[in-house]
C-alpha cells in the first residue's frame, strides 16, 4: 500500500520515517504548504496526489479543520483510504467523512485521534461488540499530564512546564485546545461515537488547567492530593454525558502513576468490568505509531470506525454530580453551598458541596465574566 502523507510537521515527519521504514507500506509524496516543496518527495498539490493512481492511500497529519477537510474529502472521491489523527477534524466532520468513505468504497480510520499510541478506540469497537460500555474516558492529553507531573514533581511554573512540553512536541500548534481541556474533549466525543454510535456536538464543558498556579500545586500536595485533567463520557438511559475538568485525587489513585507525556484510557464494560490501558499519549513517534497502525488496519481490511447509524447528540451533563474544590476571590465563596472553607489572602480555598457538573462549570463562567480567576477540580 503506498502512502500519501498530508503535513510535514511534528507526526508528519514521524510518519514518513516509519512508511521508509516499513516492510509492508511505501511512502508517496508529502504535501507540504505552497512555497515549501524544498526535496522531490514533498509536493503543493493535493490535486496531484488525488490523481496519482499509485497511491492507496493518504495519511492526515496537518491538524486543522480546513484545509484538511477538504483534502481528505477528496482523496476519499478519488478512492484513496483516508486515516488521520486530526481530533479536531473527526469531532467536527467525522460523520461527513464515514459518509463518503463508504460512498467512495474507501477506509477511514482515526484511531491516532484520541490516545497518541494507546489503541483505545481500537478497545472500544471490540469492546462494543460483545458487551455494553456504561463509561469511557480518562486522562487523554499528553501535553497536560506532562505539564502537571513536572509542576507536581519539580516545582515548575505553569509558561515554563508548557513551553517544555511543546519544545518536545506533545502540545498542539496552538496549544490553547491542550490546556483548555478542548483536546481531550474532542477525544471523548470520539470515544462516545465509537461506543454508543453517538457523537455529541451541543452542552459539552471542558474545563482545563489553563488557571492552574504553582501556589495551587504546592496547597495540594500539602493535602496529599494530585491533580490530573480527566475526560468522562458515558450513557445513562437514552442520553449521553461528556466532559472534562481537573480532578484532585489521593495518593493511592491509579490516576498518580501516569507520569510524563502518558494517557491512561479506561472504560467500564457491563460484563467485562473495568478496563485499561496506559501509553504515550502524544509525541512524534507514539502517535506516528498509531496512524501506522490504521494504515495497516486497511492492509487487513478494516475500513471504518463509525457506524452508519452514528448521529450527533446533545450531551446532558445535568445529571453527572461530585463536589469540587475550588480557588476564587472571597467575595464570590456564597456562590456556592460549601462544606468547608480556608481564607488565604484575598482568596478562598473551598470544598462544596455536592453540585451538577453543568451547575459548577456554569456557575464559574459567570464569575470569570467580571474577571475573577477561579481554579476548580473535582474531589474524587
Ligand atoms: N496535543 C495532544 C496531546 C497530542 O498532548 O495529547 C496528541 O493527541
Amino acid at each position: 500500500m503506498k502512502v500519501a502523507v498530508l503535513g510535514f510537521g511534528t507526526v508528519g515527519k514521524g510518519v514518513y520515517d516509519m512508511l521508509l521504514a516499513s516492510p509492508t507500506l511505501e511512502a508517496g509524496s508529502v504535501l507540504v504548504r505552497t512555497g515549501k516543496c524544498d526535496a522531490p518527495f514533498k509536493t503543493d498539490s493535493i490535486d496531484a496526489i488525488c490523481a496519482d493512481k499509485s497511491i492507496d492511500a493518504v495519511a492526515e497529519v496537518m491538524g486543522g479543520i480546513e484545509p484538511a477537510f477538504s483534502y481528505c474529502a477528496a482523496a476519499l472521491k478519488a478512492g484513496k483510504h483516508v486515516v488521520t489523527s486530526n481530533k479536531a477534524l473527526v469531532a467536527a466532520k467525522g460523520i461527513e467523512l464515514n459518509t463518503l468513505a463508504r460512498e467512495n468504497n474507501a477506509g477511514f480510520l482515526f484511531s491516532a485521534a484520541c490516545g497518541g499510541a494507546v489503541p483505545f478506540l481500537h478497545n472500544l469497537e471490540l469492546a462494543r461488540l460483545s458487551d455494553e460500555i456504561i463509561s469511557l474516558g480518562g486522562i487523554l492529553n499528553g501535553t497536560t499530564n506532562f505539564m502537571l507531573d513536572k509542576m507536581q514533581s519539580e516545582g515548575m511554573d505553569y509558561a515554563d512546564v508548557l513551553k517544555e512540553a511543546q519544545a518536545l512536541g506533545y502540545a498542539e500548534a496552538d496549544p490553547t485546545a491542550d490546556v483548555t481541556g478542548l483536546d481531550a474533549l474532542r477525544k471523548i466525543m470520539l470515544g462516545c461515537a465509537v461506543a454508543y454510535d453517538m457523537l455529541p456536538n451541543e452542552g459539552l464543558l471542558n474545563e482545563g488547567i489553563d488557571s492552574l498556579s504553582a501556589d495551587d500545586v504546592k496547597h495540594f500536595q500539602s493535602k496529599g492530593l494530585t491533580c490530573r485533567l480527566l475526560a468522562k463520557g458515558g450513557k445513562v438511559g437514552d442520553k449521553l454525558y461528556a466532559y472534562v475538568q481537573p480532578v484532585l485525587v489521593k495518593a493511592d489513585a491509579p490516576e498518580c502513576a501516569v507520569k510524563k507525556n502518558f494517557n491512561m484510557a479506561k472504560y467500564l464494560g457491563k460484563n467485562s468490568g473495568q478496563i485499561v490501558l496506559m501509553g504515550q499519549g502524544a509525541g512524534r513517534y507514539p502517535t506516528a505509531s498509531a496512524v501506522v497502525r490504521d494504515l495497516e488496519c486497511l492492509s487487513y481490511g478494516q475500513r471504518v470506525m463509525m457506524h452508519t447509524e452514528c448521529r450527533q447528540v446533545k450531551a446532558d451533563n445535568g445529571g453527572c454530580v461530585c463536589s469540587y474544590y475550588v480557588r476564587m476571590p472571597k467575595m464570590y465563596a456564597d456562590s456556592f453551598e460549601l462544606e468547608c472553607a480556608e481564607n488565604e489572602g484575598d482568596n478562598v480555598r473551598a470544598v462544596t458541596k455536592s453540585i451538577s457538573v453543568k451547575d459548577m462549570h456554569e456557575k464559574v463562567k459567570a464569575i470569570r465574566a467580571s474577571g475573577a480567576s477561579v481554579f476548580f477540580a473535582e474531589l474524587s
